[in-house]
């Protein structure tokens, strides 16, 4: 029960790996502040993390409005008078070759993925220091580590938070607040149907290698383990995905050719 009365964010808590840790986290004793953009969703994770009753505050934002990403850390942390961990979820997909990719796509990959995450940490940070503890848990990928066909936009903006993590990390180090990276492969949630193709539309489907993916409860319960352990980059997924992170890390070449032919769209 590590989390028995920490006070917990989580940003994307109305679908997928986001909902599926406020819900694990519920299940623990957490206090818990969720964001979406989606409020009624957000209401129905309220709802389903033990309704009105709970020790649970909901801050509806949009990731990407950065001008109004302070005020809302402020009501964050209004809710309970701290933030013991804010774990910065949301995120959106792509799926589109970069050559069909208009610049737009990836212009908005990064406000989100990237702009967004960093929006968030630096208006906590200053509270999470001088408070002497606390963690900063990211969702990125383990497209944040190698790219793959179809999400340059994708793998850009979680590379780009892996790097202003590690800088983040070297730069508080002694302070009590903990940086940590957490590195799906394929989860079973909304991520692809929401993915941007290269016109900015919505994908609007469940890829296949998606709905075989992990189911989110199990992802969440990993997560949380991973983050009580103090690991510094948690992977959750696959032995597919585990196996991509062990080729481009000791054998780049071969990674190189193994996903030019890999079926991953
Ligand atoms: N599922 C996977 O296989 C997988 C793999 C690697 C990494 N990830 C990462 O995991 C995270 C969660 O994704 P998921 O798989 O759970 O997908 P999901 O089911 O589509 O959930 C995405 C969440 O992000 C929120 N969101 C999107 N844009 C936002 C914005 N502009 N402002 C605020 N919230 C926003 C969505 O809420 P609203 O629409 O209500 O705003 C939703 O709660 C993402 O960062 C994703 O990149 C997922």
């Amino acid at each position: 029960m590590k989390f028995k009365d920490q006070v917990v964010w989580v940003t994307g808590a109305s679908s997928g790996i986001g909902e599926a840790l406020a819900k694990a986290l519920a299940g623990q004793g957490a206090k818990l502040i969720l964001s979406a953009r989606r409020v009624e969703e957000l209401e129905r994770v309220r709802n389903e993390c033990g309704g009105h009753n709970a020790p649970l505050a909901l801050v509806p934002m949009d990731v990407a409005e950065l001008d109004s990403i302070p005020d809302k850390v402020s009501q964050a942390l209004e809710a309970f008078g701290r933030i013991d961990m804010v774990v910065n979820n949301a995120g959106i997909s792509q799926r589109s070759l970069a050559m069909e990719t208009g610049i737009a796509v990836d212009q908005r990959l990064m406000q989100v993925n990237y702009f967004g995450t960093v929006a968030v940490t630096k208006a906590l940070l200053p509270h999470l220091v001088r408070q002497g503890s606390g963690r900063i848990v990211s969702v990125t990928s383990v497209v944040g580590k190698f790219g793959t066909p179809y999400r340059s936009a994708y793998a850009a903006s979680k590379h780009a938070v892996h790097g202003f993590m590690e800088a983040l990390r070297a730069e508080i180090a002694g302070t009590g607040v903990k940086v940590q990276l957490v590195m799906p492969g394929f989860i079973r949630t909304q991520v692809s149907v929401n993915a941007l193709t290269g016109d900015g539309s919505a994908l609007g489907a469940m890829d296949q290698a998606q709905a075989q993916g992990m189911d989110p409860d199990e992802a969440a319960r990993r997560i949380l383990s991973g983050i009580e352990t103090d690991a510094l980059e948690i992977y959750v997924g696959g032995p597919k995905e585990r196996f991509g992170l062990f080729l481009k890390r000791f054998f780049p070449g071969r990674f190189a050719k193994f996903i030019a032919s890999a079926k991953v769209r």
